[in-house]
């Protein structure tokens, strides 16, 4: 069948499917000692969750070279351990401080905070020992980077929780949301590309259709948190006003951020004229950044 055959919402719902098959065969049994931490990566990780990140990179590799989902399996697993990573340190009593994610109660509430603690350094180490033996440099040091200090994951947490107490500006947001969120996202359609052979061409347009997207996928964020009620979104709404977050219904209210969004998303669209048919998804993808009420 054509996978374009499938409507997208089902399609998702099917690969995502496929990558918590691949997320149970590659994280350590419950039964394996200690059994803690395993039941600890395993709570978060099976908590649902959109899955956004493997489903970009699946999709980006097939746009590069129309392969299948298996032959990436374990990179789009890799990124998504660290997503969840991300989520569970976010949500401790130092960072964001929240007690709902993913429609269940958070990991330290659960497991305490030295638990969850080191429930999120275990996704983070066996995000590596997964890409490690997958035998390619490049994927190693996109996925660190991308997580890292300099443009990155932990840098866009930095300049979130600094900005909590310095006053909004344009260039700080830029700043916090392209690290923070869009370069994981950048990255996950990046891996996808250079483990299916993407040539420096391909690379450099799937790289620039990551960060529209990426910089969509955060601002989206920001409108949900104002919009969507907790029960709807799986996770606690209204914090970012109540913990004074840089966002951009702050900065420049609801409608000019739908706005700006919607303007991502179609920069994203340009980006992909070349790929033809193979990049339908990630089309579709893009949309569904934009449309999604959670
Ligand atoms: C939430 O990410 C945190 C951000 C980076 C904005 P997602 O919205 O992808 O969360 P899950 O994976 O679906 O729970
Ligand atoms: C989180 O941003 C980005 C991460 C690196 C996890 P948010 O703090 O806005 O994410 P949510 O809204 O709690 O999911
Ligand atoms: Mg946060
Ligand atoms: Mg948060
Ligand atoms: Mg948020």
């Amino acid at each position: 069948m054509s996978p374009v055959a499938v409507a997208i919402g089902e399609y998702i719902e099917q690969l995502s499917r496929r990558v918590e098959q691949a997320l149970d065969r590659l994280v350590p049994a419950e039964s394996n000692p200690p059994e803690i931490i395993h039941k600890a990566m395993r709570y978060s990780l099976f908590a649902g969750g959109k899955r956004v990140r493997p489903v970009l990179c699946i999709e980006a590799a097939r746009a590069v070279s129309g392969g299948e989902p298996d032959l990436i399996m374990d990179v789009a697993c890799a990124l998504e351990m660290i997503h969840t990573y991300s989520l569970i340190h976010d949500d401790l009593p130092a960072l964001d401080n929240d007690d709902l994610r993913r429609g269940r109660p958070t990991s330290h509430k659960v497991f305490g905070e030295a638990m969850a603690i080191l429930a999120g350094d275990a996704l983070l180490t066996h995000a590596f020992v997964v890409l490690g033996s997958i035998g390619d440099a490049r994927l190693v040091s996109e996925l660190a980077t991308a997580s890292g200090t300099v443009g990155g994951m932990i840098a866009g947490q930095v300049h979130d929780i600094e900005g909590e107490r310095q006053s909004p500006t344009a260039e700080l947001l830029d700043r916090i949301h392209r690290a923070k969120t869009g370069a994981l996202l950048r990255a996950s359609v990046r891996m996808g590309a250079i483990h299916a052979g993407a040539s420096e061409d391909q690379l450099d347009a799937l790289s620039r259709y990551g960060e529209h997207i990426g910089l969509a996928f955060q601002i989206v964020d920001d409108l949900l948190d104002v919009l969507q009620t907790s029960e709807e979104l799986g996770k606690t709404a209204g914090k970012d006003a109540a913990q004074h977050k840089i966002t951009f219904p702050a900065v420049y209210g609801v409608e000019a951020s739908r706005l700006m969004a919607e303007r991502e998303r179609d920069s994203a669209h340009a980006c992909l004229t070349g790929f033809g048919v193979n990049a339908t998804r990630l089309h579709e993808l893009a949309d569904l950044i934009v449309d999604r009420s959670k």
